[in-house]
């Protein structure tokens, strides 16, 4: 039986992997954790925690029998650049904590599997940027893609020294109506459609032809939940697998929605998200992961336009919050 603990549960990956984790192993073993009060409803266990609490995570690990940890609390490109040494602190010392705690476990004979996730910001300017493999030149320029690198390499280095079974993934932009835009610069993508469902004009801070890597949140955390559940053996790479959703960029994304919605209008103003987004893919290479432990996207984009306008039922709140 496994006892899963969730960092970062009221974020946008967390919130919807501690439902899909709920409905797989029931709500008595899977405990969401997050810096502040529960955002949501339906979790039985919850724990207010600060990742950066090293003593007090590992008493929750503890406490819970705790044998996955899921650390996704974390700050993202745009929010990074605002605030580097915040960034920096949460995004490496969050993931050192666990993957300590992790070794500690795993000397006292209580393994404890481990996720985290990098990004295609670990990638830079001088990655080739169509068709981006598995093994490539990674030059960084923001301080959570450097973050996002360090952090690969900690986690490498955590499995080789000391074992712990730890996995991750290079998730391109995540696109889910569950939760608000969260300060990255896939989020035009997100966003594009909280306009497109009020009726107004979308005002895109990334140029027309920018095309970056997207993914489906569903297709994003089935993609989670099969690495964590591959045997160990099939989990080859321990750094951070390539995973490739679809790939578009904000013309080709406008003109699907106005296939559903023909009155819907977009125009470009692109700021300094326009640079960061220059310096990551366009598409990505996922072979390694489909030969590993057989990952295959499933969500298009005439299928993830139509879902997201179905779904977008946003509370005025997290509205006003995205704005
Ligand atoms: N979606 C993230 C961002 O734009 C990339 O991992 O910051």
């Amino acid at each position: 039986m496994e006892r899963i603990l969730v960092i970062g549960a009221n974020g946008q990956i967390g919130s919807e992997l501690v439902d899909a984790l709920t409905a797989q192993h029931g709500a008595e073993n899977v405990i969401a954790a997050d810096i502040g009060p529960r955002s949501g409803f339906g979790v039985k266990r919850y724990e207010p925690i600060d990742v950066l609490d090293r003593k007090g995570v590992a008493h929750i690990v503890e406490t819970y029998h705790v044998t996955q940890v899921y650390q996704l609390a974390a700050l993202l490109s745009v929010t990074g650049e605002q605030a580097p040494l915040k960034a920096w602190d949460l995004n490496m010392n969050g993931l050192l904590n666990i993957l300590e705690i992790a070794r500690e476990r795993g000397q006292a004979g209580k393994p404890l599997r481990v996720f985290w996730p990098s990004s295609i910001a670990a990638f830079g300017p001088n990655t080739p940027r169509v068709a981006t493999p598995q093994t490539t030149v990674m030059d960084p320029t923001t301080i959570y893609g450097i973050s996002k690198l360090a952090g690969e390499r900690l986690c490498e280095y955590y499995f080789s020294k000391f074992g712990v079974d730890v996995r991750s993934i290079r998730y391109p932009g995540i696109i889910s109506y569950k939760s608000p835009p969260g300060g990255g610069t896939t989020d035009y993508a997100i966003a594009i459609f909280h306009a497109a469902q009020r009726g107004q004009r979308y005002s895109c801070f990334l140029g027309p032809e920018t095309g970056l890597p997207m993914i489906y949140m569903p297709d994003a955390i089935r993609a989670t939940i099969e690495l964590m559940d591959a045997p160990a053996a099939k989990v080859k790479v321990r750094s951070s697998y390539n995973v490739a959703g679809l790939s578009f960029t904000p013309r080709e994304l406008a003109q699907q929605i106005t296939r559903y919605l023909p009155d819907f209008e977009i125009v470009y103003a692109p700021d300094s998200r326009q640079a960061i987004a220059d310096s990551w893919p366009q598409s990505l290479d996922d072979s390694i992961a489909a030969a590993d432990w057989s990952w295959q996207a499933r969500i298009g984009l005439d299928d993830l336009v139509r879902d997201m306008l179905a779904n977008i039922k946003v509370p005025l709140e997290l509205l006003n919050r995205a704005a």
